[in-house]
């Protein structure tokens, strides 16, 4: 299968993108991977706010290579170095109705809320989004795309702009079908939503001590005073935690809690402990990554000519079938 998925770059990623990069991770053994930061996408809300896309870039390149993601074995790519995706989008914007995109639920939404914060997103480049989004897919020719559900809709929007295609000229594209693996959203620190914006995050490349520190901010069971109190691993954060960074003591640490012999502090220095030991070899690669002057430049260009070898394909049997 010829696999295809791509992120915004949004900079540092931290322990709830793990999920999803397992699943990429898994699906590099088997397939031919697509991975690329869709620089193009941020610029559809952020076109204001540009300096710190190309930093954000390699920040998340830098995370992908350290939790193994292999640019040998995928093309692991930026989307504005591959100028294809953008022809694509301008043929596909010659046959896409209007309405398509207007119906795309995220679309009004996102404009009304933008526009609540004094935003003004109702640009060309904003209803295209999903279109751009098609070409990311459609140029690589890709069968299926892992995404979460919150990304459905487009996919659907991509499936109907390759049917359009392929019925108004040859048939090119196949009907690229969304993987959606289980990904189980992990909660922050303070147990909202994990977000960097939120400052409730664990990032890959965290220190040491900034993990120690974050976990010590964690949530437990509120009705728990003294250590000695029976707590409720129910409704911890921390237990959350545990289940996933420590599965092995797990079974223990809900007993203890439940009948009072563990206390918070404790717990949460034996979470610290493993999610330490977790990440160090993240951290490290990560760190040797960015040190490595020139590295990220060699992969992103390694990347580039694979991505491209495989988009001018694509375009070649377009303009044909275009006959352009
Ligand atoms: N829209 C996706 C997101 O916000 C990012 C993205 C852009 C993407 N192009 C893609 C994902 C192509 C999969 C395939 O997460
Ligand atoms: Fe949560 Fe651990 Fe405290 Fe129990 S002992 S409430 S699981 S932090």
């Amino acid at each position: 299968m010829r696999v295809l998925s791509g992120m915004r770059p949004s900079g540092k990623l931290h322990i709830g993108h793990l999920s999803v990069l397992s699943n990429w991770l898994k699906l590099q053994e088997e397939n031919e991977c697509f991975f690329f930061v869709a620089d193009w996408h941020a610029l559809t809300t952020a076109f204001d706010e540009t300096a710190s896309i190309r930093v954000n870039t390699r920040e998340m390149l830098a995370d992908w290579l350290a939790v193994g993601i292999d640019p040998e074995r995928s093309t692991v790519f930026v989307q504005s170095q591959v100028l294809e995706h953008a022809e694509l989008l301008l043929l596909f914007s010659m046959i896409t109705p209007l309405s398509w995109l207007e119906r795309v639920p995220t679309y009004k939404d996102q404009v009304q809320q933008l526009a609540a914060r004094g935003k003004d997103i109702a640009t060309y480049g904003f209803l295209g989004y999903p279109l751009l989004q098609a070409a990311d897919i459609l140029i690589y020719r890709a069968d299926a795309v892992p995404v979460g559900q919150d990304q459905l809709p487009h996919l659907e929007l991509c499936r109907e702009v390759a049917r359009r295609f392929n019925h108004l000229y040859k048939p090119v594209f196949p009907e690229p079908q969304a993987l959606l693996a289980d990904t189980a959203l992990l909660p922050g620190v303070d147990g909202r939503k994990m977000s960097k914006s939120y400052g409730n995050e664990i990032s890959l490349g965290a220190a040491r001590e900034t993990v120690e520190k974050r976990v010590r901010m964690m949530i437990t069971d509120p009705g728990r005073i003294r250590k000695n109190d029976p707590g409720n691993p129910e409704i911890c954060n921390v237990y959350t935690y545990q289940t996933l960074y420590n599965r092995d003591l797990v079974d223990e640490i809900t007993v203890a809690c439940r009948e009072g012999r563990i206390g918070c502090v404790a717990c949460k220095a034996r979470l610290a402990e493993s999610l330490n030991a977790y990440l160090e070899p993240i951290r490290q690669r990560r760190a040797e990554i960015l040190a490595e002057p020139g590295y990220l430049d060699d992969v992103m260009a390694h990347g580039q000519e694979k991505a491209a070898a495989a988009a001018r394909e694509t375009m070649r049997r377009v303009r044909q079938a275009v006959q352009i």
